[in-house]
């Protein structure tokens, strides 16, 4: 099937390990050009390099952490000087919490909530605008299966999550008009060197190894029995970006295993 995303410009927040950097491969093995984005800019530089010469497509690595106003000003900046805008925008940084709602002080929830909504919101503004220019556009918020279904040990992701989905709802009535397509993606279990290192760490010096402990982690939660790869994610991201999906608007879709327990 042609996806018919060839020459288009992608940016990718979080774009540089796991679910991102997989997102980012998959669009550029289409001809996708691509704007990553993360806090470690050598890393996120670095990646995008090895896109760039692995599947000769323009890239550009960019520092920004995304709960900052003014570095997703300059990111937007650098969008425009080097590609004029962008037709996609894939808001996926994130990361999981650990808390108890009675402990937890006001930085901690303000700082989730810029991480997971107020960078959608804040990239949203700046780029609308140019896709407004271009015809259309794309735009998907990476929630997670917590937005609807919580884990205990993480109130604050659950809480954040749930937002980012009802944001992403919410701006893709504002903006289907103007042909930009807005949907939400809520992943189950992925297997990204964030599960491996939390694994290791708490099997270690244990009689559990740490694939051990991610396999009965996926027995306890997810049907299918086992964690999904991020290629195996980035397939769905790649298909939603394209004009393939051209009635998907405003929806929230699980890619979950099996895991949500609700029909
Ligand atoms: N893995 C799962 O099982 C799973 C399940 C459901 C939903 N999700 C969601 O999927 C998204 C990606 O998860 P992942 O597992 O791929 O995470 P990951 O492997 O930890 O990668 C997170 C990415 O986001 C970047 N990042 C984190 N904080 C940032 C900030 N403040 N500003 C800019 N970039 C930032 C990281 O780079 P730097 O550290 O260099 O900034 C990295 O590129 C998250 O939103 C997560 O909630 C994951």
């Amino acid at each position: 099937m042609d996806l018919e995303l060839k020459d288009q410009v992608a940016v990718i927040t979080g774009g540089s390990v796991g679910i991102g950097l997989a997102v980012a491969r998959g669009l550029a093995a289409e001809g996708v050009h691509l704007v990553l984005c993360a806090r470690n800019g050598e890393r996120v530089e670095q990646e995008a390099q090895d896109i760039q010469s692995e599947f000769g497509v323009e890239t550009l690595g960019v520092q920004a952490d995304v709960t900052k106003a003014e570095d997703i000003d300059n990111l937007v900046a650098r969008i425009e000087e080097v590609f004029g805008g962008a037709d996609i925008l894939i808001n996926n940084a994130g990361t999981g919490s650990n808390e108890k709602i009675m402990d937890a002080s006001d930085e901690k929830w303000q700082y989730y909530w810029d991480l997971h909504v107020m960078a959608g919101v804040r990239l949203s503004r700046g780029l609308v605008p140019f896709m407004r220019q271009r015809g259309g556009g794309v735009i998907i918020n990476n929630a997670s299966i917590c937005a609807k279904q919580p884990l205990d040990y993480e109130p604050i992701y659950n809480v954040t999550k749930a937002a980012q989905m009802m944001f992403s709802k919410n701006l893709s009535d504002e903006v289907i008009g103007d042909n930009i397509r807005v949907n939400c993606i809520n992943p189950g279990l992925i297997q990204t060197p964030d599960w491996v290192k939390t694994a290791k760490q708490l099997t270690e010096g244990t009689d559990q190894t740490w694939e051990q402990h991610l396999q009965a982690v996926a027995e306890k939660y997810a049907p299918i029995k086992r964690f999904a790869s991020a290629e195996e994610l980035a397939h769905f991201f790649v298909f939603l970006c394209s004009p393939r999906a051209s009635y998907c608007v405003g929806s929230t879709y699980y890619v979950d295993g099996g895991w949500l327990r609700v029909v």
